[in-house]
């Protein structure tokens, strides 16, 4: 491998990846000099392509769908909030050549919901919608906000009451299907799977209290599902996970490179660009 540190993306599908273009956005901000490409990887084929780019000089990876778990599994140390989510998004190779395997995603998402989009989270009505991976990667660092309450509801309800179980501590939490929902949320969060084949939760009229927000985890050019369905219900602010994805690759690159990007400029150049498209 050349002079030029390595990084990259590995996920299946991998295509539209926005990650290689935030790298080269950031890198080209804080003048560093690196490449990041993104790479087609098949589970089957994760530990293989893994070892592979490392032992050749590769410096750190993202992983993405459906890489995480396997990736905190295949990690030779973890981060603490890596080792709580049980899923990992990046990989850095250490001085010893050993590899850190750390999850950016709960505060990226954090600091997109605080600190981007002003949304408080401290003493109100939280719900989630899910209780697969990526529910598991934000709980920590969403409970850590102190929310009055934490409702988790999933299609598979036993996922949920385990999760809720699991991360019991000072916030009250609750697992739950859909139909048992019958209070109302100050913010609503979205990280189903549903979003990605444009499909929403089955959710009532009335979950959204006034003034409330609703966040999905997942990001689209248009409006995703649940970001219109928050519009319909009159929320505040009905966002998506752009900036989420930003804020997660800030945090991956001050991970490797010790330098922490400003993310407002990219944001807003890709809001602008997919503004554009569509
Ligand atoms: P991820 O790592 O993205 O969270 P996952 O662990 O497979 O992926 O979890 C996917 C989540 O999306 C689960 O909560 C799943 O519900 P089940 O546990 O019942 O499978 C949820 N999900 C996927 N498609 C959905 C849909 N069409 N409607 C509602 N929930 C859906």
């Amino acid at each position: 491998m050349s002079a030029l540190d390595h990084y990259a993306v590995f996920g299946c599908p991998i295509q539209h990846s926005k990650s290689p273009r935030i790298h080269q956005l950031f890198a080209r901000q804080t003048t560093q000099t690196l490449s990041y490409t993104a790479q087609e990887v098949t589970a089957d084929c994760f530990v293989n392509a893994a070892q592979a780019f490392f032992a050749q000089g590769g410096k750190g990876l993202n992983c993405t769908v459906p890489l995480k778990e396997l990736a905190w599994q295949w990690a030779d140390q973890l981060t603490e909030r890596a080792s709580f989510a049980k899923a990992v998004n990046t990989l850095a190779i250490q001085a010893d050549g050993r590899i850190l395997g750390d999850n950016t995603d709960g505060v990226g998402l954090v600091a997109d919901l605080t600190v981007n989009h002003g949304i408080v989270l401290t003493d109100r009505r939280l719900l989630i919608l899910g209780a697969g991976g990526a529910t598991r990667g934000i709980l920590n660092p969403l409970l850590a906000l102190k929310p009055a309450q934490l409702v988790i509801a999933n299609r598979t309800i036993a996922k949920a009451e385990q999760l809720a179980q699991e991360f019991a501590g000072e916030t009250m939490i609750n697992g739950c299907g859909f139909a048992a929902l019958k209070s109302q949320f100050d913010v609503i969060i979205n990280a189903t799977a549903a979003s990605l084949s444009n499909e929403l939760p089955p959710l009532a009229d009335n979950l959204l209290a006034a003034n409330g927000c609703c966040y999905d985890l997942a990001y689209s050019n248009q409006a995703t599902a649940f970001v219109r369905w928050g519009q319909q219900q009159n929320a505040l602010q009905s966002v998506d996970g752009l900036g989420m994805l930003v804020e997660q690759a800030a945090q991956a690159f001050y991970v490797w490179r010790g330098v922490k990007p400003q993310t407002a400029p990219v944001i807003a150049l890709l809001n602008a660009e997919r503004h554009a498209v569509t």
